[in-house]
């Protein structure tokens, strides 16, 4: 990102853009009923439907950023998408066409080698 560790301004900027949702032009709220809130299997339903909605969304040429950023500000993000308060905020999903020029889309992450998450057993 070309932001030095001792650039206060520039690295303060970029923890504002995240409060932001990035300056994305849609925002999503997952949420899970309270009822549910310490069922784990929603969670992972959760995970799931978040998963499916960034991938969908990239197959018609939307890009995401899942933020989880916006949990320290959940109150400001009940209060501004009117969300009940018999819903958990999980977190947010960030949604829009990705601008190239944005120098942080040029980020490629590094994968650790699938051998180090995934055991195989019986494909010897
Ligand atoms: C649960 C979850 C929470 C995340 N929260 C943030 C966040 O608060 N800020 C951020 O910049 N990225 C956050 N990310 C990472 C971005 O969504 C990331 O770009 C995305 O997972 C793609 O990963 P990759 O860069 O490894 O391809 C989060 C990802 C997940 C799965």
């Amino acid at each position: 990102m070309g932001i030095e560790r001792d650039g206060k301004a520039r690295r303060q900027d970029w923890v504002m853009r995240g409060f932001r949702q990035f300056d994305a032009p849609v925002s999503v709220v997952i949420t899970v009923d309270r009822e549910l809130a310490n069922d784990t299997i929603a969670h992972f339903d959760c995970g799931a439907a978040t998963y499916g909605l960034v991938l969908a969304a990239w197959s018609k040429g939307l890009g995401t950023v899942i933020n989880g950023q916006e949990i320290m500000q959940s109150t400001a993000v009940r209060e501004n998408a009117n969300i009940p308060d018999d819903q958990v905020i999980m977190t947010c999903v960030a949604m829009g066409y990705p601008d190239e020029d944005f120098v942080a889309n040029h980020v490629q992450s590094r994968r650790a080698v699938t051998d180090a998450a995934a055991s195989f057993v019986g494909f010897a």
